[in-house]
């Protein structure tokens, strides 16, 4: 049974940046909303990520809406701040409401960037004087990759992380990923495999998007259940997997409505 959410008597803050490679990001945007919190001036702080890293920024407004929050105050803590990317928040704001007609959507107001507030000029005077009071970076740490090993895996799975497939959820994909490569010794197994994420690959109409090459071959709508099949079927098997597979056709193309359904699938075998 769905709750009714209560209304809330004052505006939320949501923290955006654009990614987080590790957990050391997430416990950074923790603080930072911990500081936002101590102002006083707001009834709820998240945070949120733009491309890599959860939540999403469409999961933090819809664990918001379900919360209750009418109003969001967004946060862009992003330098820079490019045009791009406030058109990118408004449109994909636009797209989940139009999507999700029936959630009671909060109100969103977008902040300036951080370059354009009046602190961020007593900010990087800040900077300035902690870099000349720093010690001197370290000579051995600059030369850590003198030499590497070149991988003989045979196939690389890429995991697109852009704002497209963050939002339709490309971190449950590559976490289930990250599970299956761990359970199966992927990168041992049979001609190897490594894998990693990446910014945007272009057509976020079909987020989220995983590529497996050297065959190049793309797959729309990867879900968790999606990428098990990748594994088994492309990685293990050496068959693409049809019913998530694109290929380039010289017109824009959407995830297809009707495709045959993917659960349930058994899970790769161990
Ligand atoms: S964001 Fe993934 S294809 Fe554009």
């Amino acid at each position: 049974m769905s709750k009714t959410p209560s209304i809330s008597a004052s505006p939320a803050a949501l923290l955006l940046a654009r990614s987080a490679a590790s957990l050391g990001a997430t416990s950074e945007m923790e603080a930072l909303a911990q500081q936002v919190r101590s102002t006083g001036l707001v009834g709820r702080v998240a945070f949120a990520f733009a491309e890599d890293g959860v939540p999403s920024l469409r999961e933090a407004l819809r664990r918001l809406a379900d919360k209750g929050v009418d109003e969001v105050l967004l946060l862009p803590l992003v330098l820079p701040m490019e045009p791009a990317f406030r058109l990118w928040v408004a449109r994909s704001v636009q797209r989940w409401r139009a999507g999700a007609p029936a959630l009671r959507w909060p109100q969103l107001r977008l902040a300036p960037g951080l370059a354009e507030t009046s602190a961020a000029k007593l900010a990087l005077r800040e900077m300035l004087s902690e870099a000349a009071a720093a010690p001197p970076l370290a000579e051995r740490a600059l030369l850590g990759f003198e030499a590497s090993l070149v991988p003989a895996q045979h196939h690389r799975v890429l995991v697109c992380s852009g704002p497209g497939c963050n939002s339709a959820g490309a971190g449950a994909t590559w976490g289930q990923l990250q599970a299956l490569r761990e359970r199966l010794d992927l990168p041992t197994r049979g001609r190897g495999m490594v894998a990693c994420t990446t910014s945007c690959l272009g057509p976020c109409s079909l987020a989220p998007v995983v590529q497996v090459w050297p065959d190049g071959q793309l797959y729309g709508g990867v879900d968790e259940a999606g990428v098990g099949r990748i594994v088994q079927e492309h990685l293990l098997e050496g068959r693409v997997v049809q019913a998530l597979a694109y290929a380039p056709n010289g017109r824009k193309q959407r995830l297809r409505a009707a495709r045959p359904a993917l659960d349930p699938q058994p899970e790769p075998r161990s």
